[in-house]
């Protein structure tokens, strides 16, 4: 057999974008904490992944649903690392490795993927990562590891190569992560699009929302207000669904949206203007900073000026997760009604999150639906606990504990 450095480890992986790590570590850190978890981050900026270790990642895992997670692009847990593969044979050490998993040629998983960070060391593994799963599958499946064809009431493997010698193994349950690979949606950018912003957009209704509240919440005739439309992108995704939009920016609006018939443009300030009556939904990308967004948030949800909305908390400042943690509470605090909030770094955003706030009660999961139905719904976000100064410490929990 082949020569390799295998250890087993358990905790957490999870992607995200390059140069995220610190805001992942932080949140995972945070999220860990109040869940009574005592482990720690291992991240290196700028690598797209970070490890959670020194838990029972199974726990933790349970304990942090992938649709809780802001940064992370996916949540996978831990089983193990390779050191020095050797390029002519790195099938034998994972075989050997997951040799203990092996349950009396019962296959013990529904799916393998191999992947890699989308990171700049990460994406030259791209070529490798495809021709290693098409020689990994039939081996899998000659040890009754992996089952004949992909199911997803199975857990699905993941191997994640971090250099040519250097691979975690780990696990994914497919109703608690994302169903694309790299946690990446791929979206088709149509011609007449009045800008990339769109796919914002796009991405945030397919992620944050699930396929059925998709259908009874953007439903033909509704009313929507987008603060800050030019050129009208998100206007434009919105009058595709046949809602009939307002859109506020004292820049110009794209032809192509204007060619709608649906959108009407409102040259005025986002921060002064208010609708003249109530509309289904709220949609927001003004540049400007973060607290001051959500705020401006919280007045429509005080207002009842709308029911629903989504906006963008642009994040250039250093400490992002901070920054995030701070008006998401803010929202709760000043929207003056139960507020359910949603919120992810999507794919198509750069320095900023993408969050969906729903007044009223939380939802309830759309029946038969979730990450098993090959739609994602992300962010279930509960006001931050009462911090450790002001009396709310949790107990601890060692690590390993139920
Ligand atoms: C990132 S762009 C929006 C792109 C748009 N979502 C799209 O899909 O095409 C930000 C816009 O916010 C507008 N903006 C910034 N501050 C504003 C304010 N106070 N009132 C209205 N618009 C504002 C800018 O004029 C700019 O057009």
């Amino acid at each position: 057999m082949a020569a390799a450095n295998t250890a087993a480890i358990d905790g957490l992986l999870c992607w995200c974008r390059a140069g995220f790590e610190p805001e992942l570590a932080a949140e995972l850190s945070a999220r860990a904490a109040q869940a009574g978890f005592a482990g720690y981050a291992r991240a290196q900026r700028g690598s797209g992944h970070v490890e959670y270790l020194g838990v029972d990642g199974a726990a933790l895992s349970a304990a942090l649903p992938y649709s809780t997670l802001i940064f992370a692009r996916q949540k996978l847990r831990l089983l193990a690392e390779l050191h020095d593969l050797d390029p002519k044979d790195r099938i034998a050490p994972m075989l050997a490795a997951l040799a203990p998993l092996a349950d009396g040629g019962r296959a013990c998983f529904g799916d393998v993927w191999v992947e890699h960070p989308d990171s700049d060391a990460g994406k030259p593994l791209a070529g490798l990562a495809r021709a290693f799963a098409n020689a990994l599958r039939p081996a899998l499946r000659q040890r009754g590891l992996l089952t004949a064809a992909a199911s997803a009431k199975l857990p699905r493997l993941h191997v994640c190569f971090l250099a040519g010698d250097h691979a975690l193994l780990a696990v994914a349950d497919p109703h608690d992560a994302a169903p694309w690979p790299l946690g990446v949606p791929r979206l088709r950018m149509l011609a007449e699009v009045p800008s990339r912003s769109a796919l914002k957009l796009e991405e945030a209704l397919l992620v944050l929302l699930g396929d059925r509240e998709r259908e009874v919440l953007l439903q033909p005739g509704m009313t929507a207000v987008d603060l800050g439309a030019a050129p009208g992108g998100w206007s434009w995704v919105l009058a595709r669904q046949q809602l009939r939009v307002t859109a506020i920016d004292n820049g110009p609006l794209a032809a192509s949206a204007l060619a709608t018939g649906l959108i009407e443009h409102v040259r005025a300030d986002g921060f002064h203007w208010q609708p003249p009556k109530p509309v289904d939904w709220l949609v927001c990308d003004m540049v400007e900073s973060p607290r001051r967004v959500a705020a401006r948030i919280a007045q429509w949800f005080a207002q009842g000026w709308c029911e629903r909305a989504i906006f963008n908390l642009k994040l250039p400042m250093k400490k992002r997760w901070e920054e995030t943690s701070l008006c998401l509470d803010l929202l709760h605090a000043q929207a003056g009604r139960e507020l359910h909030l949603r919120a992810r770094q999507l794919y198509h955003d750069r320095e900023e999150i993408t969050v969906f706030a729903q007044a009223g009660q939380s939802p309830p999961p759309p029946a038969g639906e979730g990450w098993g139905g090959g739609r994602s719904r992300a962010g279930t976000l509960p006001p931050s606990p009462p911090s450790p100064a002001s009396g709310g410490r949790r107990p601890k929990r060692s690590a390993g504990a139920d």
